[in-house]
């Protein structure tokens, strides 16, 4: 397994790739590549959450109601650890794929950009090219066989400028909640990546419309919920589009100042 990031970023995914090995069947719990995370963090789950911190570096909990915020990280850096917070948005309803259908009649690529969706198969560089762009954004990619749909069923794709093979953006979405967790009807969807000198030409829009519409064929999920921080209005105006809309919860990040010295797991 291929791990992206920092130091600390990767120590953190090849820790969480262990530890969801073992608490997979649990549906408390959530992955994706990046770490095991709480899917319905509550103060009575603090001994939990500050475990898979402790375990791994760092985690998140989700579905912490806005107003509790100052709460949980109080209590959090109570016990010594850091904190970290975003806004949890996720499909109001189910039209998120109807919406992304309208954005692909509404908007196409510019015509100099190649398309690639990763598979098991597909050649190194094209998911070097994923973690570059989404790097360069200082959004941390998973590991390389959630990026190929090995680890979890999903989508990973990536644009490329035709020619010179330069990744100008990205984006996907991996099924990371166990099917009998309270969100199972939902998905992970974003890493949405452009390039600084591509920007505003609906590259993320249109790859993101793409990364719904291929995640809902290939698994039948039509909801789906993403991290976004408050002050990041171009994410979430672009995720508006799609019908992910800010919710009444938040994710609450935990990291161990020790294990895990980045400022921030994810832009
Ligand atoms: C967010 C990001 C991916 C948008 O990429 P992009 O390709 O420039 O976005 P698009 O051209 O597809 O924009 C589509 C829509 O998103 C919204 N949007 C994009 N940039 C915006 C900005 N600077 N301000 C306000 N809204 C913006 C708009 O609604 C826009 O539609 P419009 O052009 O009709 O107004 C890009 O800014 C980026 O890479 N940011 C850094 C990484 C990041 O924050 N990722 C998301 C992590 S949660």
């Amino acid at each position: 397994m291929r791990f992206f990031g920092s130091a600390d970023q990767q120590a953190m995914g090849q820790r969480g790739a262990n530890l969801f090995a073992l608490v997979q069947d649990d549906p408390r719990f959530a992955w994706y590549g990046r770490n095991v995370t709480l899917v319905d963090f509550s103060l009575s789950e603090l001994d939990t959450f500050e475990s898979l911190v402790r375990l791994q570096g760092a985690t998140a909990g989700y579905r912490v109601r806005r107003e509790l915020e100052h709460q949980f990280r109080a209590a959090l850096e109570t016990r010594g650890l850091r904190s970290d917070v975003f806004g949890f948005s996720v499909s109001a309803d189910d039209t998120s794929v109807e919406k992304a259908r309208r954005v692909l009649r509404d908007f196409r690529l510019p015509d100099d950009l190649d398309v690639s969706f990763l598979a098991p198969d597909s050649a190194d560089g094209d998911v070097e090219a994923f973690a570059e762009i989404a790097l360069m954004a200082d959004v941390l990619p998973p590991p390389d066989t959630v990026l190929r749909g090995q680890a979890r069923r999903g989508v990973a794709l990536v644009a490329r400028e035709r020619g010179s093979g330069r990744p100008v953006g990205c984006a996907a979405s991996f099924a990371n909640f166990h099917p009998d967790s309270i969100m199972a009807d939902t998905c992970f969807w974003g890493m949405l990546a452009t390039h600084p000198d591509r920007r505003g030409e609906k590259i993320a829009l249109v790859l993101g419309a793409k990364a719904m519409i291929a995640m809902h064929e290939k698994t039948g999920i039509g909801k789906f919920s993403t991290g976004i921080r408050d002050d990041n209005i171009p994410s979430e105006r672009l995720c508006e589009k799609l019908g992910v809309v800010r919710s009444d919860y938040l994710i609450i990040i935990g990291m161990d100042p020790d294990a895990f010295r980045d400022a921030r797991i994810t832009k």
